[in-house]
């Protein structure tokens, strides 16, 4: 049997990590922008990650949500210190798209209602709701399509207003990435996403922030969205939630009551996947790495700033972008080695998020 060939690939075989560096066969050294798809988030096999889920897998490694699960507990209590957001329900599943999938589907049923607003460039993902939501034809199968996803213009408070003025009493709610990622690190404005949060208030609608990418304190705030100084009703993470084990949650106001079977799942919150995720948000607060993505990501992008070729760079903390004119357009893949470039200098594992070109 033969994979599925839906990648185009970097011809790179990654042996060893550690930190922010990744090595190759060929004992190649790279520093790593990307994380591999803005996944690690408190570097490759920190020591204390590594021993939680080596001292799990040899106590136990999965049981299901049949069963009291500590660890849950214990996650939860310290994500809502970590994230600020004490008062919030933790429901934990395995993906950035089963996230937003059941963050979907969790504020349709709260309301009863139907239409979700979504904005150009949006990513949310790959299941069938998250990806109608998705602002990408080309990954929306014919069975996903659907005339309940109404997409706005980014950051365009007067098409939110009169749709909201139009359709209100049908919205049941508004998903939005703070930072949009896919899409080209795009912020969205921190006067939009207030006018978000009284809108939702005043139609009866639910705010879902989708922080898969943008959160877990990349942006410097545990949630990108804060920036804004207003609450969502359900926030999205994964990526960066397990460091690279798949594990993802929404956190819900607790003004949103659970209902026994409304949502489920077998893998969710089993616990090893606690065992990391418990371990990240530990080495977030240890080590201080909020503060940290603050200072550095604005000491790069300083520096990026000063390099005249590079174009518009944005960001905050360490989720970054800048454009480049088309004469430089490969300076991605000339961070790579290749047999045509010297292999003596700093090799970069670049992000198709970090580097946008036009
Ligand atoms: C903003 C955002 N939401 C959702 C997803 C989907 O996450 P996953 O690939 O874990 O399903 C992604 C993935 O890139 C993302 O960037």
């Amino acid at each position: 049997m033969k994979l599925f060939d839906v990648y185009p690939l970097n011809d790179i075989t990654i042996v060893k990590a550690k930190g922010s560096y990744v090595w190759d066969d060929k004992g190649e050294q790279y520093l790593d922008l990307y994380g591999g798809h803005a996944v690690i988030s408190i570097g490759h096999t920190h020591p204390h990650y590594v021993e939680r889920i080596t001292n799990q897998l040899n106590k136990v490694g999965f049981y299901s949500n049949s069963i009291h699960i500590p660890l849950q507990e214990e996650l939860a209590d310290k994500l809502g210190k970590l994230s600020g957001k004490t008062d919030y329900q933790l429901f934990l599943c395995n993906s950035g798209a089963e996230a937003n999938e059941n963050a979907l589907k969790l504020a349709s049923f709260f309301t009863g209602r139907k239409k979700i607003i979504a904005f150009k460039k949006s990513f949310h993902g790959r299941t069938s709701l998250a990806v109608a939501a998705t602002d990408n034809p080309n990954i929306v199968a014919p069975v996903n399509q659907t005339e309940n996803i109404i997409f706005l213009p980014f950051n365009d408070a007067e098409a939110l207003e009169n749709c909201f003025k139009q359709e209100g009493d049908k919205i049941a709610a508004v998903i939005i990435e703070g930072i949009q990622g896919v899409g080209g690190i795009h912020i969205a404005q921190d006067a939009f996403l207030r006018q978000i949060r009284s809108l939702c208030d005043q139609y009866g609608a639910v705010y879902i922030a989708d922080s898969v990418q943008c959160g877990y304190g990349r942006s410097g705030k545990f949630f990108s969205h804060d920036y804004a100084g207003v609450n969502a009703d359900i926030y999205s993470m994964a990526k960066g939630m397990g460091n690279g084990f798949p594990v993802g949650g929404i956190m819900i106001a607790p003004h949103i009551p659970p209902k026994h079977f409304m949502l489920g799942t077998t893998f969710g919150g089993n616990h090893l996947a606690c065992a990391a995720a418990l371990a990240v948000v530990e080495v977030i607060t240890s080590d201080n790495l909020m503060a940290n993505a603050l200072t550095i990501g604005n000491r790069l992008m300083q520096g990026l700033s000063e390099i005249k070729q590079l174009e518009n760079v944005r960001g905050r903390g360490l989720m970054i972008g800048f454009d480049v004119p088309e004469k430089i357009k490969d300076l991605k893949k000339r961070c790579l080695p290749t047999r045509r470039f010297s292999p003596a200098r700093l090799n970069l594992m670049s992000s198709a998020y970090f580097l946008h070109c036009h």
